[in-house]
């Protein structure tokens, strides 16, 4: 029998990882009866940031120089998510799955993250099946909303909105002090970074005088090969708590706004029963839900601030 060895993913993977990617999901997709299984091709710019973002953290798994199964992890300072993860079909039920997920989850750790949490589709009764056997706790469910921005929508003078693009300064000066204020674990500087020097996407912070009041990164490449480009995708926005569904969305569509989008997805908790209602009245369409689950600590609801966040 060949024996497989788990090793770091690198960069000349990514087209195999491509590959095992769609073929893993899209099989699975079709033997749960999903309505559209087959999944088009991530585009090889949003495999690259995934795979620069936290690098130790990217295994594959390979047996007689074949990839069998790969996993992305991500470590954003004390909170890490992980995602993809999959196994190619001929190879599951033997423990790959497992393994990977397990040295993804001791480097996230090893990096000093407290909480590692991963999401995935509630719909897969497989993946519920895995998850919960191998111990996760299962945390909100989580929706994707998506509504369009009016043509002309910038708010030109007030508040004043700043870009890491253009002014990466109070990002590295006032966004921990923020962060940690509203007591949220992630490293969002680091995500900032990463977007600019990727060119994925773009971080937004909402300044009154020197006082930061909202920030939220937006990722702008699309992850598919099919998936239209205009739409941004809030991958975090943090404010303080009470933040209100109009300033939300006032805030968000001017970000996406200004950086060229027709349309905006942000990924909301349902355990924030009132944004959620108040972003629906206000015509914004669920179009996804994803289930949390945590391997190592997890969130409290209702932590004072408001955080939003997109991890998969
Ligand atoms: C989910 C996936 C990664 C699991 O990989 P795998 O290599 O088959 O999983 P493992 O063999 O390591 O299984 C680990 C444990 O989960 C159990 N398990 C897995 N699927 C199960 C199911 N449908 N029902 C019951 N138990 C299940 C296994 O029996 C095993 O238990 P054990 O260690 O006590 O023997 C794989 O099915 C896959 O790639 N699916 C498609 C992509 C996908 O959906 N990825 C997850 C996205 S969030």
């Amino acid at each position: 029998m060949t024996a497989t060895i788990l090793r770091l993913m690198r960069v000349e993977d990514l087209p195999g990882v491509n590959a095992l990617l769609i073929r893993a999901f899209s099989t699975a997709r079709r033997d749960e009866g999903f309505s559209c299984p087959a999944l088009a091709l991530c585009r090889m710019e949003f495999l690259r940031f995934y795979q620069q973002d936290t690098p130790g953290s990217c295994w594959v798994a390979e047996a007689e120089g074949r990839l069998c199964g790969v996993v992305f992890g991500h470590g954003w300072g004390r909170a890490g998510w992980i995602g993809p993860l999959a196994v190619s079909p001929e190879c599951q039920k033997r423990g790959l799955g497992r393994a990977l997920l397990e040295r993804c989850t001791d480097e996230l750790r090893g990096l000093g993250c407290r909480l590692v949490g991963l999401e995935t589709d509630p719909a897969s009764l497989n993946n519920l099946a895995f998850y919960s056997v191998l111990g996760c706790t299962p945390g909100p469910l989580l929706v994707d909303l998506v509504h369009e921005i009016e043509p002309g929508w910038v708010v030109e003078t007030e508040p004043l909105l700043i870009s890491y693009g253009q002014e990466p300064a109070p990002f590295e000066s006032h966004l921990p002090a923020f962060l940690e204020a509203n007591g949220v674990e992630a490293d969002y500087l680091h995500l900032a970074r990463l977007l600019q020097q990727h060119r994925f996407g773009e971080s937004w912070l909402e300044m009154e005088g020197d006082q930061v009041r909202l920030f939220a990164a937006l990722q702008i490449i699309p992850v598919s090969v099919q998936e239209r480009a205009g739409v941004g995708r809030i991958m975090a926005v943090v404010g303080p708590g009470g933040t209100g569904a109009d300033r939300l969305e006032a805030f968000i569509h001017s970000a996406a706004a200004r950086s060229g989008c027709s349309h905006v997805v942000v990924r909301l908790s349902t355990w924030q029963m009132g944004l959620l209602a108040a972003l629906l009245r206000r015509g914004w369409r669920l179009i996804n839900s994803h289930l949390r689950f945590y391997i190592t600590g997890g969130e409290k609801r209702g932590n004072g601030g408001m955080h939003l966040n997109k991890w998969d």
